[in-house]
């Protein structure tokens, strides 16, 4: 790990809360950077909506508390189902919220509650593509670049002030898979890193544009361009 991504000793680490639906490839990331002491956030509680959901094993077998609270049970009772997240997150200490593939969508009071403490990650460059099937919406109108957005969350469907973002071209023969997978691994990437410049306190939100203090390094690291 770089040095400006030690934590100063004794400085306690962001306690987050990370929401997850499936699979947690993106926990997986986050998971892997809070393994290092030094890195300035720690997992506090992992919870899914699925009781199925990998990324609860995933938590499981990195030590980590987890927490099942079913969507289904609330029969549409929204507000009902989000206190209950809200509640649970708060036992447990949570003090900055990371959506990572968490299919629920969050109302105004939630977003509210979380407001500059809440984030998520998503699969294209912000402000296009919001919403799903991004890698075959992004084929289908012929896009050369491509990407993902790490970003505060904001009561709108994928809006808020952009942290991170990384660009991946795409290539002649690509389908929704390999652009997918070629964007998947620039948010393991990503994602990290912007937990890091939160918790940090260099990603600081101005209007709502956020800018990174610092190692000016860190604030390039934030517009990533790789070639392949
Ligand atoms: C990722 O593509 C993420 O950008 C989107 O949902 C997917 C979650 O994948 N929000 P995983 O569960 O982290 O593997």
């Amino acid at each position: 790990m770089s040095k400006a991504g030690m934590n100063p000793p004794g400085k306690p680490r962001l306690k987050l809360g990370v929401l997850i639906s499936g699979r947690g490839s993106n926990l997986q990331a986050l998971l892997d950077a809070a393994a290092y002491p030094a890195f300035p956030a720690q997992i506090a509680l992992v919870l899914s909506n699925r009781a199925d959901a990998y990324g609860l094993e995933r938590a499981a077998k990195a030590g980590v508390a987890t927490a099942v609270i079913d969507h289904k049970p609330f029969k549409g009772d929204r507000p009902a189902f989000e206190a209950a997240v809200d509640a649970r997150l708060r036992e447990s200490g949570v003090e900055m919220v990371c959506l990572a593939g968490f299919m629920r969508l969050l109302s105004p009071w939630f977003v509210n509650q979380w407001h500059n403490r809440m984030i998520n990650i998503h699969p294209s460059l912000l402000p296009s593509f919001k919403g799903l099937d991004t890698h075959q919406r992004v084929l289908d109108a012929g896009g050369r670049l491509h990407g993902c957005t790490v970003h505060y969350v904001r009561a709108e469907m994928d809006a808020g002030p952009i942290i991170v973002q990384a660009a991946v071209p795409v290539l002649d023969g690509d389908d929704a898979d390999t652009l997918a997978h070629r964007v998947l691994a620039q948010e393991h990437r990503i994602y990290p890193l912007a937990v890091r410049l939160i918790a940090e306190g260099r990603a600081r939100i101005d209007g709502e544009r956020v800018r990174i203090d610092g190692d000016p390094q860190d604030a390039q690291a934030a517009l990533v361009s790789p070639a392949g």
